[in-house]
């Protein structure tokens, strides 16, 4: 067919809800594929995030909104779908009026604070029939997507037993779960397990093909980030205590000298707000939440956890997360009646073992070769968006593909195994 013929398609339009670090390099996808994704509008309560991502999208005034009822009243439908980044907590409440409203919806993780509030969001998808996809990015990283289509040909035959672990390092626990917003329930609406390891616990169930999970057990706890912890002579913050020079958890080494979690410290500098060193000084010094000794700081979530799953056809999974490690890393071993499958994500490769009972051999080994990127989740975030657009325009999703109904066992998981920490029971999961 002539270039000249084919029909022209027309961008899919979204407006921002939340207009934090995640739904900015969601909208970025705009900026590289404006044939694909055309940002139209944003909602958020604060006016500066507001005004920098109207300016960064070209957006009029009209086109940004204090909140989605704002959205809904003044102007309706004004997009195909939009992009929700808001916390945790504000997923669902946000959410379901977009829905009511006719926009689909690519929400951020985890997908609500508790069981109830996720099954409420499934009926509102239901009720007004939209798409909700959520933001598991490491459905779309080449490392795991490679791994699923092996599992989905039968390349191992069936699983009976799997077994991932998330390695928090020890900058990335300090930043995220000790001085930073998802150190408490309070703070981030979350557990550490909901927050960190949804993503896991939704490999799991992905690499299930579907298959209910059945019973839950975990045990975990807060070891190391407690007061009793703290090493003699420790400060209040990291910029004045006479031990730093010696401590790995130095807010100066992390966020000073290496310049580590940047957008998570700085208010607005995914939105190009960047401070100088000496207003990074004097705010790490004063009252930056991150300059804040990691023995003293006010978190309560765990920095260890291990959870045992049972699936409806008799499989068993563990999954232990563990914050505070040297390396970060996730690593995943899935052994199934034909072979097994086992990597580490940041290494860039995994293997297929199959056994081989000739003389002489006892099992083989193929070394499956990935390009890794080592940003944005090893590149899935920005696949995600490429098959939402699919999925709101009414194309074939990809194999990775986080529709919300495909996404909740993960989540079902998470929470039974935070009531099993806490209550030290076997929890029982429902079917669906
Ligand atoms: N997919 C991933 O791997 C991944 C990684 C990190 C964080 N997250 C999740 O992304 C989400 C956002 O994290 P973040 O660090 O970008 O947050 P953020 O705090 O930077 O952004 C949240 C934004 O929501 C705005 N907001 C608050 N109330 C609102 C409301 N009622 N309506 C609209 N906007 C509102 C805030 O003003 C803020 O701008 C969290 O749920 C987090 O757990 C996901």
């Amino acid at each position: 067919m002539a270039a000249e013929s084919r029909t022209k398609v027309e961008p899919i339009t979204a407006i921002i809800v939340g207009a934090g670090h995640r739904a900015i390099i969601y909208g970025s996808y705009s900026k590289k594929h404006p044939d694909e994704l055309k940002i139209v509008g944003v909602v958020d309560p604060d006016p500066i995030r507001r005004s920098r991502t109207a300016n960064m999208f070209g957006l009029p005034d009209e086109a940004a909104y204090v909140d989605v009822e704002d959205l809904v009243r003044r102007s309706g439908k004004i997009a195909d779908a939009a992009i929700n980044g808001t916390m945790d907590s504000q997923h669902v409440p946000t959410t379901l009026p977009l829905l009511d409203a006719g926009y689909d919806v690519l929400l951020e993780k985890p997908i609500g604070t508790a069981q109830s509030e996720v099954l409420e969001l499934l009926a509102g998808a239901r009720k007004n029939g939209r798409k909700v996809m959520i933001c598991h990015v490491l459905r779309y990283a080449p490392f795991y997507v490679e791994i699923r289509r092996r599992v989905a040909a039968g390349d191992i035959g069936d699983i009976i037993s799997l077994q991932t672990v998330e390695n928090v390092s020890y900058h990335h626990m300090a930043m995220g779960f000790v001085r930073g917003k998802w150190r408490s329930k309070a703070s981030g609406g979350s557990s550490m397990l909901m927050s960190k390891c949804c993503h896991d616990l939704d490999l799991l169930a992905w690499m299930k093909g579907g298959i209910a999970p059945t019973a839950v057990s975990s045990f975990g706890g807060r070891s190391y980030f407690r007061a009793e912890k703290a090493p003699a002579g420790a400060g209040e913050r990291c910029l004045d205590c006479a031990i730093e020079e010696s401590c790995d958890y130095s807010a100066k080494k992390h966020y000073l000298e290496q310049k580590l979690w940047a957008p998570y410290l700085w208010p607005d500098y995914h939105l190009g707000v960047v401070p100088s060193m000496e207003e990074r000084i004097e705010s790490l010094r004063t009252d930056n939440p991150y300059g804040r000794c990691v023995w003293k700081c006010d978190n309560d979530v765990v920095d260890h956890q291990s959870v045992v799953v049972e699936f409806a056809d008799g499989c068993t999974a563990s999954h232990n997360m563990t914050g505070g490690t040297s390396k970060p890393c996730r690593a995943i071993h899935l052994i199934g009646t034909h072979g097994e499958i086992q990597g580490v994500m940041e290494d860039g490769y995994f293997v297929v073992r199959r056994p081989d009972p000739r003389a002489g051999h006892e099992y083989s080994e193929e070394r499956v070769e990935l390009k890794v990127s080592k940003d944005m989740h090893g590149g899935g975030d920005l696949r995600l968006v490429e098959d939402f657009i699919r999925v709101v325009r009414g194309e074939q999703p990809s194999i990775s593909s986080t529709a919300l109904e495909e996404s909740i066992y993960g989540h079902l998981i998470g929470f039974a195994a935070d009531r099993s920490m806490e209550s030290r029971r076997i929890v029982g999961l429902e079917t669906l």
